[in-house]
């Protein structure tokens, strides 16, 4: 009797990993939301939010992927993350090098996936793939808001009012917004 493609112990392994690693991201925004919220920049501290809400979709999105295909999703346990930051311009420095580690990763199970001929995994893993892309060039261009107009208070104050209005434009989606 067929019983159908299972997940491999490395790709579970692999997706295990990127559990933990979301989780870790989710909980990273959310300490670089206190922070932009204690001192002040409350449109940043809504989009770290925000960030952390999704982060812990993509981890729930990975935790339901790894059940559905006969495999043994893992809980992440995550330690301690950095409470404490310098600037709001260190808070995005931050936040776009973990987008660019999350990315590597995601880059990482693809190449696994497609190495073991692991369709139904290159298929689920290039939603992560498209959704970096936009990710990064977020905080990308909110670290560049810090080099077209300073750091001085007025400066931190446009920049922070400047945050929400960020807006991607997606190449996979042709002309819509
Ligand atoms: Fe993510
Ligand atoms: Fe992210």
């Amino acid at each position: 009797m067929k019983t159908g493609k299972t997940l491999s112990p490395a790709i579970e392994q692999a997706l295990n990993q990127q559990i933990k690693m979301e989780a870790l991201s989710s909980s990273k925004y959310l300490a670089a939301a206190a922070w932009c919220d204690a001192h002040g920049y409350s449109n940043s501290a809504e989009f770290l939010f925000a960030q952390a809400d999704e982060e812990r979709q993509h981890m729930m999105k990975i935790f339901h992927y790894v059940c559905d295909m006969g495999g043994h999703a893992i809980s992440p346990s995550i330690g301690e993350v950095q409470h404490k930051f310098s600037s709001l311009r260190e808070i995005f420095e931050y936040a776009l090098e973990s987008e660019v580690n999350v990315t590597e990763a995601i880059d990482e199970i693809l190449t696994l996936a497609r190495r073991e001929n692991d369709y139904p995994t290159e298929n689920f893993i290039q939603w992560f793939v498209t959704e970096q892309i936009e990710e990064e060039y977020i905080v990308r261009r909110a670290v560049e808001l810090f080099d077209l107009m300073g750091e001085d208070k007025l400066a931190l104050f446009m920049i922070d009012e400047r945050i929400p209005k960020i807006s991607f434009h997606d190449p996979m989606k042709g002309s819509e917004k």
